[in-house]
C-alpha cells in the first residue's frame, strides 16, 4: 500500500519528546569518555539490554542514570542535534521538546550550561535543517512544589529561550493539584502549560491537570478513555491528547498496540497526535511509531493518518504563526 510512504513523507509536528530520553546509548558512552563518568555499564551491548521495563519507574531509573554523562554546554547541544538530524528525516516541520532540568542541577550543571546547550541546538535546526524547535521546562513530579518552584526562577534569565512548562516523571501519588502555585506562577509569566496525565494515573488525574493547573494539553491521557464524562469534555473542548504508543507498549500501560485505545480516542473525537516520548529507549522515533502503529490497526487508512498528522501540526502552539505555510 501507499500508507507507508505517505506516513513517512507526510509533514508532522512532534508534541510529545523528552530530549534526555533521545540519548542513544552509543552518545552515552561517547560523553562518559569524553567527560569521565564511570557508568555502571560495561558495554553498549550491556545498556541496551538493560531496557527491559515493567512500568514507569523501572524506566524512569535508567533514563536519570543514562542523563548524569550530560555536564557541558556542547553535551546538550550534541544530543538534541543528534535528535534534530532523526526529526528532518522524518519530515518533522515543528518539534516541542520536553527537558528536565532538575535531573541536571541537582549534579551541579548550571541552569544556563543546559538551556543555551538546547537552545543553540534549537536555532541550528530551523537554520540548518529547517526543522523550527521550542522548549518546554517539565517539572519533576516526585520532587517538592517548592523545588519547581525555585527551579522556575532560577529559569527566569532564560525565559526568552522556552515556551512552556510541563510535569513529568513518576506519575502515582504525584496528582497534578501539587503544582498549582507552580503552574499559576508559571500562567502569569506568559508560558504555555502542559502536563502529563492518566499514563499510569486515573482519569482524575486528568480532570485536575484541566481545572486545577489549566493546561492547554494532555500529555498521553490514555486513561481518559475509562471515564465517559471525560471523554465528552476533552471531545468537546478538543484538548490535544500527545499520545506516545510505543511507549505505551514498553512501559506496559497497554498491553500491544492492536489493543491501544487511540481508535477509541479518534473515533470519539479527542484531537489525538502520535509521538515518540523517549525514542532511544522506546524502541524508534517518531515515523516507527506511526508505522508500527498504522501496521497494528488495520481499520486505519489514509483518513485517519491526515487527520492524526493534522492534528499534530494544529495542536501546536506555532499553529497561529504558521497557519498556511503547514494547513
Ligand atoms: N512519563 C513520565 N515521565 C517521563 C516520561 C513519561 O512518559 N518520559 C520521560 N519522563
Ligand atoms: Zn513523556
Amino acid at each position: 500500500s501507499a500508507l507507508p510512504g505517505l506516513l513517512a513523507r507526510a509533514p508532522k509536528a512532534e508534541l510529545h519528546m523528552h530530549i534526555e530520553g533521545s540519548l542513544e546509548p552509543e552518545l552515552i558512552f561517547a560523553l562518559a569518555e569524553r567527560n569521565g563518568v564511570k557508568l555502571p555499564y560495561a558495554s553498549v551491548e550491556v545498556l541496551r539490554q538493560a531496557y527491559a521495563f515493567t512500568d514507569l519507574q523501572s524506566f524512569l531509573d535508567i533514563y536519570y542514570a543514562g542523563a548524569s554523562v550530560l555536564l557541558h554546554e556542547q553535551d546538550f547541544y550534541d544530543m538534541a542535534w543528534a535528535y534534530f538530524e532523526k526529526a528532518a528525516r522524518d519530515n518533522v516541520v515543528h518539534t516541542e521538546l520536553f527537558f528536565d532540568p532538575q535531573t541536571h542541577t541537582v549534579r551541579g550543571v548550571p541552569m544556563g550550561t543546559v538551556i543555551e546547550g538546547l537552545s543553540r541546538a534549537c536555532a541550528d535546526a530551523q537554520a540548518r535543517l529547517n526543522v523550527s524547535a521550542s522548549l518546554i521546562l517539565c517539572f519533576l513530579r516526585h520532587l517538592s512544589e517548592d523545588d519547581a518552584l525555585a527551579t522556575l526562577e532560577q529559569a527566569l534569565p532564560y525565559r526568552q529561550h522556552f515556551i512552556g512548562v510541563g510535569l513529568d516523571s513518576s506519575e502515582l501519588g504525584h496528582p497534578p493539584s501539587k503544582f498549582q502555585r507552580v503552574f499559576a506562577r508559571a500562567a502569569e509569566l506568559g508560558l504555555h502549560l502542559v502536563a502529563h496525565a492518566g499514563e499510569e494515573g486515573p482519569p482524575a488525574y486528568i480532570e485536575q491537570a484541566l481545572d486545577l493547573l489549566r493546561v492547554e494539553r494532555i500529555d498521553h491521557g490514555v486513561r481518559a478513555v475509562e471515564s465517559p464524562s471525560l471523554m465528552v469534555k476533552l471531545a468537546q473542548e478538543r484538548v490535544p491528547l500527545t499520545v506516545c504508543p510505543l511507549s505505551n507498549v514498553k512501559l506496559c500501560v497497554v498491553r500491544d498496540l492492536a489493543d491501544h485505545p487511540l481508535p477509541k480516542l479518534l473515533d470519539a473525537g479527542l484531537a489525538v497526535t502520535i509521538n515518540s516520548d523517549d525514542p532511544a529507549y522506546f524502541g524508534g522515533y517518531i515515523n516507527d511509531n506511526l508505522l508500527a502503529l498504522f501496521n497494528a490497526l488495520p481499520q486505519w487508512g489514509p483518513r485517519e493518518a491526515h487527520q492524526l498528522l493534522r492534528n499534530s501540526l494544529e495542536s501546536s502552539f506555532a499553529a497561529e504563526r504558521q497557519r498556511g505555510r503547514w494547513m
